[in-house]
């Protein structure tokens, strides 16, 4: 059951009623009832209890009509899945027990069985499914982005590295990335035949890397998990605006940008002939609402009602937003875009 269908309109460029809203970790920390559910317990257990999960999923939607849910997991939980031993440390970020370093840590990046690692997660989208009146959207990290935890170990700022595998042992670096590739690509559409109905390829950390490194070591492997997918997909990274074009090309029906950059402007620069997704700064609704308004109607401004703009934020809630700016946020796309 799908009643809002603003989100696939949008993705597919058609026109909509009201732009369609959502939020990048809409369910986490700043909602004190996911606090209460997930307790101290890691949130990869969290996501191995598809009734929890589920809950988690469900929470942001009742406190605000968004016009999509996201499916509560963490980029790390697929490989979690085939016994990587990682940890997600609060406060900090997933933690890799045995960082990949060389070409012989490889043999440790099996290839996913999604119906046997992660059942799940599988169920988790049924049973979420038949809950929701709007899109339900399932994700990935993307391979860079796993591949700087898996190599550097843990969050980290440089990803040195990861950009030393990278550049000084081309091998096992293609290696690294077509194992990830794979894993990503059945993680996807196992969800999709489970009932995701769009997809988002998280690429956070891509943007610390140049055009000519991102063509050559990056964007094939992307392309691979983006190409012919069977739902529409939103290809996101943070820091981009020098790899905009190039993020195109590897894929996505949209591309979602962070805050940075201006909406039309990174419009322009990839082409109108994909939808957009951002792109307010997530720091900005952490403070009054006056200015998280001001900000906010900045975004509507560039986005012009033109169609193929997907709101959200340029990166993830922060846990210290208050859930009143979100609901009022949500609220003033809707009004304010009215067709
Ligand atoms: O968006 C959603 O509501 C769905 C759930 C979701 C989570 N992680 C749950 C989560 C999604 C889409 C992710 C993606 C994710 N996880 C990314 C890509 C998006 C991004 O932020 O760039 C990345 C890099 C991760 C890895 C990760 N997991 C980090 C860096 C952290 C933060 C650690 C911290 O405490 O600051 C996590 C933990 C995490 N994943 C939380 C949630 C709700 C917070 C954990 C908690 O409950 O304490």
């Amino acid at each position: 059951m799908t009643v809002n269908d603003r989100l696939l309109r949008a993705l597919r460029r058609q026109s909509v009623d009201r732009t369609p809203v959502w939020f990048m970790r809409q369910a986490g920390r700043y909602l004190p009832e996911y606090r209460d559910v997930r307790g101290d317990r890691d949130i990869l257990e969290v996501c191995r209890e598809p009734e929890l999960a589920v809950e988690i999923t469900l929470q942001p939607l009742r406190r605000m009509p968004l016009d999509a849910a996201i499916v509560f997991s963490d980029i790390m939980q697929p490989l979690a899945a085939i016994g990587v031993g990682v940890r997600i440390e609060a406060g900090t970020g997933p933690v890799v027990d045995e960082p990949i370093r060389a070409a012989a840590d490889l043999e440790r990046l099996r290839p996913l069985e999604p119906d046997v690692d992660e059942p799940y997660l599988l169920e988790t989208i049924r049973l979420a499914r038949k809950e929701l009146s709007v899109p339900l959207i399932g994700f990935a990290g993307a391979p860079f982005t796993l591949a700087t935890y898996l190599v550097d170990g843990g969050p980290s700022r440089d990803h040195v590295r990861t950009k030393a595998l990278m550049h000084e042992d081309p091998a096992a670096w293609r290696s690294l990335m077509e194992r990830l590739a794979s894993i990503v690509r059945a993680h996807l559409d196992a969800q999709i035949e489970a009932g995701a109905q769009v997809v988002q390829l998280f690429d956070s950390w891509v943007g610390t890397l140049d055009p000519l490194d991102y063509d050559r070591d990056v964007a094939p492997f992307v392309r691979r998990i983006l190409e012919d997918l069977a739902v529409p997909s939103i290809h996101f990274g943070v820091g981009t605006a020098h790899l905009l074009r190039e993020m195109r090309d590897a894929g996505g029906d949209a591309i979602g940008i962070d805050w940075r950059m201006p909406l039309d402007l990174a419009w322009e620069a990839f082409g109108t002939d994909r939808a957009i997704q951002g792109n307010l700064d997530p720091a900005v609704c952490t403070g009054s609402w006056p200015a998280a308004e001001r900000k906010a109607l900045q975004v509507l401004e560039r986005a012009a009602m033109r169609d193929g703009h997907v709101f959200n934020l340029g990166h993830g809630v922060l846990p210290e937003t208050p859930v009143e700016n979100l609901q009022r946020l949500v609220d003033l796309v809707h009004e304010r875009t009215e067709r």
